[in-house]
């Protein structure tokens, strides 16, 4: 892999893979090309060190997936000989407001992405999906999602991710494109956009804001700390054989409410209490069910355990300890996601159409 294509690398998980390629990866010698689109969720800047540190192994270029005469440039003129696909809308509560963006990207995108690497098949030795878990439904209190599970999407974001993976294992039995697929749990770790469980209830509770939690607050996930993940999806990438599926799971089951708890007592810690001495727990409040909202993930990770020797080094205990204290050592990072001011400064750098940087 001399040039790998990393898209949607400004987002939460694309920017610890590029880090942790780029920073923990002796075996990995070649050059990162980073495509993102710079929605919302996106935060170029927090790749501005490794940018300048790395200038002949890493590049920015502002594109959409979805867009097929420039992507084919991108491809062309950067040699891309591999590609990790992370670019997607990931948000289950915007695709039940609005699904629209959700199939563009999700599907449009991840078919474009896969027809350029169809042209140029004789340059692309992998062509890496990164999937979800939620592309299986939902479990009952028992059981565990494998490669086998069929496939059962809940929401418009499960099932736009479920035919991009349909779509990416046709190209390998159609075409013969040398495909790997992972369907990953919930991840959590620095960098994720504050829309998402664990880092929106960390920054209301430092701010003694309410914590929404949904319904009886007993939906399970199973959490993953973001840079074993990103251990796993190399470890596929590089070993994994071509049109295999491997699902990735942290082994740490737990439900919503408990996972809400323990934040709190961590930032009642880290951050030390609140004005009135009062527990943050006081701060949660049961608020309307997501609809359609998956009871439970569960992850038997055999597969990848026995056949690429992964398993997480993480404990959810250390994985959280860890990220309430990066959050809370971030208050920058934060306040620039969340700031009318830095949409303005991505508009002013990158402008509305794209460019390279
Ligand atoms: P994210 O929302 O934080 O980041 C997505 C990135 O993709 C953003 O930088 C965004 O600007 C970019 N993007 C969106 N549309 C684009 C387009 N049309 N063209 C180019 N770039 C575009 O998402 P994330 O949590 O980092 O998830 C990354 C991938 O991992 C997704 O495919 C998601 O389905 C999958 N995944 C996520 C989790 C999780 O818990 N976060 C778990 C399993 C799988
Ligand atoms: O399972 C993998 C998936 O995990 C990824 O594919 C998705 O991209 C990612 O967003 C995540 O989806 P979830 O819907 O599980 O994550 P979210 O953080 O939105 O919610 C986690 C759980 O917490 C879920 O049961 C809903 C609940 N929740 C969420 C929010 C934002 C609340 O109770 N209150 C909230 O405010």
């Amino acid at each position: 892999m001399k040039a790998l294509l990393v898209t949607g690398g400004c987002g939460f998980i694309g920017v610890n893979f590029i880090r942790f390629l780029l920073e923990e990866t002796p075996d990995f010698h070649g050059r990162i090309v980073n495509v993102d689109k710079l929605t919302y969720a996106a935060n170029p800047r927090s790749l501005a060190d490794l940018a300048e540190a790395h200038p002949d192994r890493y590049r920015f270029v502002h594109a959409d997936i979805a867009d097929r005469a420039r992507m084919a440039r991108v491809f062309d003129e950067e040699q891309v000989d591999a590609v990790c696909h992370f670019a997607a809308e990931s948000h289950v509560d915007r695709s039940i407001a609005a699904p629209d963006a959700f199939i563009v990207t999700n599907v449009v995108g991840t078919c474009t992405l896969l027809e350029l690497a169809r042209e140029r098949a004789d340059r692309i030795a992998r062509f890496h999906h990164v999937s979800t878990d939620e592309v299986f439904g939902s479990l009952g209190p028992e059981g565990y999602f494998t490669e086998e599970t069929p496939y059962h999407p809940n929401s418009p974001y499960a099932a736009s991710k479920a035919a991009s993976d349909h779509l990416v294992r046709a190209w390998h039995t159609t075409y013969g494109l040398p495909v790997t697929i992972s369907n990953c749990s919930n991840n959590y770790g620095p960098f994720q956009f504050p829309e998402k469980l664990i880092p929106l209830m960390i920054l209301n509770a430092l701010e003694g804001r309410p914590l929404p939690v949904y319904g009886d607050g007993r939906n399970v996930r199973d959490w993953l700390y973001v840079r074993d993940h990103c251990e796993a999806v190399w470890r596929v990438m590089t070993r994994g054989a071509p049109g295999r599926t491997y699902a990735v799971g942290g082994g740490a089951e737990e439900a919503n409410i408990d996972v809400v708890h323990r934040v709190c007592d961590l930032v009642d810690e880290l951050a030390g209490p609140r004005p009135d001495g009062a527990p943050r727990r006081e701060l949660v409040r049961f608020v309307a069910d997501r609809p359609g909202h998956d009871r439970r993930y569960a992850i038997d990770g055999t597969r990848i355990g026995r056949e690429l020797g992964w398993q997480p080094r993480e404990s959810f205990e250390t994985g959280l300890r860890r990220t309430v204290a990066w959050y809370l050592a971030h208050a920058d990072w934060v306040a620039a996601v969340r700031s009318g001011a830095y949409r303005d400064w991505i508009r002013a750098h990158y402008g509305e159409e794209g460019g390279a940087m």
